[in-house]
């Protein structure tokens, strides 16, 4: 008996032993701790694989490759410079996909007789011909983006200062040129550009020569200095005169308190977004990093804050030009939407949507549009033309 009992207690002895070696070496899993690190990059191609997924189904698999692989650029010609440009990037086997878009004869767009309110009647044109020829007419002469041609994946040399000192061109996703195009920035007219920097559309609204007034602001005061250099870089100084140009460095979201309301013709609204393209390459300043969660999670309200800005900004009949580079339908259609219910109830400001089909059957040759968007257009990244993607939606302020 007494055997018995010194058996047990020995045992129990060992098993609490055991135990206690047992918990002392359990592999917890401690996912804060143990877990790898992702990477921002890593982080972003997550996001983007799940939300790109629900929302372009079977077209996300050939964006994604897209978006992993180098991207296209295009060669903004700069008017002002000295050389002839336009002779150098032909050499080099380029094409003006604007130029050989508006000249296309028989274009493939499809052409439809013209509604009643077309964007022509703000131009005091006369209602002939179809949407067609008016949107080709509309379309300034004077931007000229070279690219090289479909499935060409050649680069472009960095521009060098020519014998003037001006840079002959200026290297940016040629799909960026197309909400600076899209405006139909016209003789004469007003122009802000809210969030300007680091200045690729800004310079290409001033290669239209068309604008007496450009008001160019951004936030950043480091990416201003930036708009600042590349002006100077590309432009004589006298068009960088105070009676024609403004640039500072403000909260566009705030812009209600400058006291510029209601007087721009054209307002652009390219707003800070998760960058779908460099957030998968670029760890440095990478919006999918943890620690600026926060600051991704409020940029939608941010960018709606920013269009109602602009709203308030641009005349009755004036127009909006709204635009990111990312695909995601919460920063774009979710967006426009929302700004625009907020700008009616809130600041008794209507606007509609201005149709963009006309103005995208004519680049349609150069750029894959996404199918089927109810609300602005989207240019898709693809293997064969790597621009994009560009999300960009046109507002007619109607009161
Ligand atoms: C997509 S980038 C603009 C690119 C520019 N339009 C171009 O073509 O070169 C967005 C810009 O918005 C600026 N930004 C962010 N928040 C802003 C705010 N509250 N007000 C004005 N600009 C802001 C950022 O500094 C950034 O330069």
């Amino acid at each position: 008996m007494a055997v018995q009992t010194n058996t047990r207690v020995l045992l129990n002895k060992v098993r609490g032993i055991l135990q206690f070696i047992q918990k002392r070496h359990r592999v917890k899993t401690k996912w804060a701790a143990t877990s790898p690190k992702l990477s921002a990059t890593d982080l972003a191609l997550q996001n983007h694989d799940v939300m790109y997924n629900m929302q372009l189904g079977e077209l996300w698999p050939s964006v994604r490759v897209g978006l992993l692989t180098e991207q296209k650029y295009g060669a903004l010609v700069n008017n002002f410079s000295c050389d002839d440009t336009v002779m150098y990037l032909q050499s080099l086997g380029c094409q003006d996909f604007i130029a050989s878009s508006l000249h296309m004869e028989g274009s493939k767009a499809a052409d439809s007789v013209i509604p009643p309110y077309s964007e022509s009647l703000q131009f005091d044109q006369p209602i002939e011909g179809t949407y067609t020829d008016l949107t080709r007419a509309s379309i300034s002469p004077n931007v000229k983006c070279f690219v090289f041609p479909k499935g060409d994946i050649s680069r472009f040399k960095p521009a060098r200062p020519d014998s003037c000192g001006y840079l002959s061109y200026y290297l940016m996703d040629a799909a960026s040129v197309l909400p600076v195009l899209a405006l139909n920035v016209q003789k004469g007219q007003s122009v802000l550009d809210l969030c300007a920097a680091p200045g690729g559309k800004t310079l290409a609204l001033l290669q239209t020569q068309a604008i007496r007034f450009l008001w160019a602001n951004d936030w950043s005061g480091s990416r201003m200095s930036r708009l600042q250099r590349t002006l100077k870089s590309c432009l004589p100084s006298e068009l960088c005169s105070e009676d024609n140009l403004c640039i500072t460095s403000l909260d566009g979201r705030k812009w209600q308190e400058v006291g510029e309301n209601g007087t721009f013709d054209k307002v652009l609204v390219d707003v800070p977004c998760t960058t779908d393209r460099h957030s998968l390459v670029e760890e440095d300043n990478n919006i999918f990093s943890r620690s600026r969660t926060k600051e991704k999670q409020s940029l939608p309200l941010c960018q709606t804050q920013l269009l109602l800005s602009a709203l308030q900004a641009v005349r009755v009949g004036g127009e909006v030009m709204y635009s990111t580079c990312t695909l995601s339908q919460l920063q774009n259609q979710c967006v426009v939407e929302q700004a625009m219910s907020l700008a009616k109830e809130e600041l008794g400001i209507s606007a509609e949507v201005v149709d963009l089909q006309p103005f995208t059957a004519l680049f349609q040759d150069t750029f894959y549009f996404a199918p089927d968007m109810n609300v602005g257009v989207m240019v898709l990244p693809h293997l064969t033309a790597n621009f994009g993607p560009i999300y960009f939606c046109k507002l007619r302020r109607l009161s």
